[in-house]
């Protein structure tokens, strides 16, 4: 590795998760990546959701190649990072490094150090996680220097997305959690939904969840995902948009660590195997 390399710090990794599926996650993480890019920070935005329909629609990437390629030998990490709109770049098929536990020790070693030469070229890493408490889910969001825990003011969204602060907290994840309400009717109902999942993580885990953002229920995001153009970009002007810009801008405020513990893709193959 260059020396220069070697020096440069880290790049902040964000988790988006959610307990239930379909409450916005992919959205909510393909447009935060590019508010941050906006604010010219160097930003990677990993598609980790095994299912159809994520980053890729959302961004309008053609996707030939992930990171099974570059596992089976057959692509170069470069090779697989492809553009996205604003300048965020963008690796998909990120749930496969679940294979990495795979492979040998020398193999693994040689992927993990291109890995982690892409979060020192990074400010930002955006990890986009299927949903559920799945081992691997729980992985990345472990693995993360902060989580955002995706949720609809539905019953079950919230029930199931503090299925996943358990976990997280039960695992003793020692990063900020904050909630992003998503689909709220206005902002009173969403810092109601916000208020009720606090107030029981508090009593029950003992855990301070942080407040995110409420962002609205706006029938453009869905004509945006059609015309397979994020919503930011489709609708600059919209409060769906100003919302994402604002929580972009505050997240980006945070430092970045020169020495983290081996960084974020060591993590997620430290607790897989
Ligand atoms: N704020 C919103 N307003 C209206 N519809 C939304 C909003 N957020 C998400 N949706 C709808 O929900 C669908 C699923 O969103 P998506 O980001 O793919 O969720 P997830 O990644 O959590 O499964 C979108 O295609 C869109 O139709
Ligand atoms: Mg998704």
């Amino acid at each position: 590795m260059h020396l220069a390399d070697a020096c440069s710090p880290l790049a902040k990794v964000f988790a988006v998760t959610s307990g239930k599926g379909g409450v916005g996650k992919t959205n909510i993480a393909a447009n935060l990546a590019i508010c941050l890019a906006a604010l010219n920070k160097r930003v990677l935005l990993l598609d980790a959701d095994i299912s159809l329909g994520n980053v890729d629609v959302v961004m309008n990437i053609r996707s030939k190649y992930d990171i099974s390629h570059v596992i089976n030998g057959h692509k170069r990490m470069e090779d697989i990072i492809q553009p996205g709109p604003s300048g965020v770049q963008v690796i998909c098929g990120a749930s496969g490094l679940d294979r990495l536990a795979d492979l040998s020790e020398g193999e693994q070693r040689h992927l993990l150090q291109h890995l982690s030469k892409l979060q020192r070229q990074t400010d930002m890493i955006v990890v986009d996680t299927a949903a559920g408490i799945s081992r691997s889910v729980v992985n990345f969001c472990l693995a993360s220097d902060h989580v955002l825990v995706v949720t609809t003011p539905e019953a079950t969204a919230l029930t199931d997305a503090y299925g996943m602060i358990k976990v997280l907290a039960r695992k003793r994840y020692q990063g900020p959690i904050s909630i992003v309400v998503n689909m709220a009717r206005d902002m009173a109902e969403g810092k109601r939904t916000y208020q009720r999942i606090a107030d029981v993580a508090r009593k029950f885990l003992g855990r301070d969840l942080y407040f995110a953002a409420v962002l609205p229920k706006d029938e453009r995001l869905c004509t945006a995902v059609r015309s397979r153009k994020p919503v930011v970009l489709a609708y600059p002007n919209s409060q769906i948009s100003s919302s994402l810009a604002k929580l972009a801008a505050r997240l980006s405020d945070v430092r970045r660590d020169v020495e983290v513990s081996g960084g974020f893709f060591r993590k997620v193959v430290k607790w897989l195997n």
